[in-house]
């Protein structure tokens, strides 16, 4: 059995992402993070898919943004991978819980000093009255930071999405296109069906 016809959507994820990698000229980990507020009021936005396995999808954000504020009060979220080239898209949906601080740490570790330094710089998601105030506080951090490394900043972090529910669509000939639907059960096996596309 070929890779791309895997009944284990986790197998199938890691195929499908290794040939957007090979293929797609930029950010093949780019997803669309679907949230809702506490009145389910939904909003999406791409963020980077950044590790995943069958424990949960990572991405890391301002843990004071909107999209922090929606899965505080509602942590359930929606992802989204579209590789136009390749036609093809991977939905997956579930709760939401906090990376922990030696992941968030490890992962912001690898981030440049660059990004580690907006990230103190950034109110994420605030009105900013003129580009130069946020290029003000880029000089601060740098300021703050310039003798040594640049750490964590309490406001940033990671997110998990568990999915229990992950969906592949491909494109086929004459609009034929296939849907196959893996759905988490109670006792954590994944069934598996198809889709009217
Ligand atoms: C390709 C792409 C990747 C992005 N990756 C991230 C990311 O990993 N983390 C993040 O906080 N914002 C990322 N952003 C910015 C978000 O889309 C968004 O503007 C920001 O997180 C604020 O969203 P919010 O106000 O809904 O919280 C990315 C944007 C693009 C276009």
């Amino acid at each position: 059995m070929g890779a791309a016809m895997a009944d284990d959507p986790f197998v199938l994820f890691d195929a499908w992402l290794a040939e957007a990698e090979a293929s797609e000229p930029n950010d093949p980990n780019a997803m669309a993070l679907a949230t809702a507020d506490r009145n389910g009021h939904p909003a999406v936005r791409m963020v980077l898919l950044k590790g995943h396995g069958r424990d949960g999808f990572m991405f890391y954000t301002n843990r004071e943004s909107d999209k922090a504020r929606d899965l505080a009060d509602n942590a359930h979220a929606a992802l989204l991978f579209h590789w136009k080239s390749l036609r093809r898209q991977i939905r997956l949906e579930g709760p939401v819980t906090l990376a922990t601080d030696a992941q968030s740490d490890a992962y912001f570790a690898t981030r440049g000093r660059d990004s580690r330094l907006g990230a103190w710089a950034s109110d994420q998601s605030r009105p900013l009255d003129t580009r130069e105030t946020f290029e003000a506080r880029v000089a601060d951090a740098t300021a703050r930071f310039a003798d040594g490394d640049v750490p964590r900043p309490p406001h940033w972090g990671g997110y998990r999405v568990e999915p229990r529910r992950i969906e592949f669509w491909q494109d086929r000939a004459h609009r034929l296109h296939e849907r196959r639907l893996f759905t988490a059960q109670a006792d954590g096996m994944w069934t598996e069906g198809l889709l009217f596309p």
